[in-house]
């Protein structure tokens, strides 16, 4: 199968400091990436680069066969690649409904002329509220986004992620920062994601890694050093070494 996304021999640094070094991967449909690594190991300049938000160095990187490195943002998000972010980038005095509708215009090119009155329009507003729903957000839908709690935010986030009706998704770290009590909702609406859509997702949590992921890719100083089954991965010598500096407990990959 051709891949939906290549990235091809990217390369990044910041003054003398290279902080992607020379990374290539690629993802068909379907897939379920977990990109991991030590702190600093250039997990989020990667998604930077992917989604056109930082220029590389050199390198290249293609959407369905189509070579982007020069579109940016939001040529490629029209492209169908989406991402989250490490933190809630939401707007507080914002609904729910809001959020997803404006995303959803848009998608269909249409957030210009509507903004202000697209919650009367029943086409979007039937979509808002499917998306809502599958993430069980409904109840919250007209609630402003500083009265909802961190992990339904998050929720929130997928269901605008969602609204852009991607075919890449990159997602930063979705749990970070949410009680354990509540993971469990990111967790079960990761699962329910489309199932030929390709997700990348940046996760600390080991468990949430390898209930999640069906491949594994570890970042370590900016470069690829495993790319492979999660079961190979607690294996590997040079993951649990660059594992080793930064984790209290090497056992944290095991
Ligand atoms: N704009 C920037 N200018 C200079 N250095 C940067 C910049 N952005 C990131 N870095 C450096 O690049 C390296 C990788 O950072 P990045 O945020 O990509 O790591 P990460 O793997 O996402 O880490 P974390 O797990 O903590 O989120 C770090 O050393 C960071 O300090
Ligand atoms: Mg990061």
């Amino acid at each position: 199968m051709s891949a939906v996304l290549e990235v091809i021999n990217l390369k990044k640094s910041f003054g003398g400091l290279v902080v992607t070094s020379d990374v290539s991967l690629s993802m068909a449909t379907g897939d379920r990436v977990a990109l991991i690594g030590p702190n600093g190991a250039g997990k989020t300049t990667f998604v930077n680069l992917v989604t056109g938000a930082l220029r590389p160095s050199s390198g290249e990187v293609r959407l369905r066969g189509e070579t982007v490195t020069k579109v940016g943002p939001t040529g490629r998000v029209q492209r169908g690649l989406v991402r989250s972010f490490q933190v809630t980038r939401l707007f507080q005095d914002m609904t729910p409904a809001e959020h997803v509708g404006l995303a959803v215009l848009q998608r269909t090119g249409n957030s210009g002329r509507l903004f202000g009155n697209f919650l009367t329009r029943t086409e979007v507003m039937e979509e808002v509220d499917h998306l809502l729903e599958k993430l069980g957000l409904l109840p919250l839908a007209h609630r402003k986004v500083r009265e909802i709690a961190y992990g339904q935010q998050r929720l929130l986030e997928l269901a605008i992620a969602l609204a852009l009706k991607p075919s890449v998704l990159l997602l930063d770290e979705p749990a970070a920062g949410v009680p354990q009590s509540d993971t469990s909702r990111i967790e079960e609406a990761l699962a329910n994601l489309p199932s030929d859509l390709s997700v990348l997702m940046i996760e600390h949590d080991m468990d949430l890694v390898f209930r999640f992921a069906r491949r594994v890719i570890v970042l370590a100083a900016g470069a690829v050093i495993f790319d492979g089954s999660p079961s190979d991965v607690t294996k590997d010598a040079r993951v649990r070494e660059a594992y080793l500096g930064s984790y209290a407990h090497a056992s944290h990959v095991a």
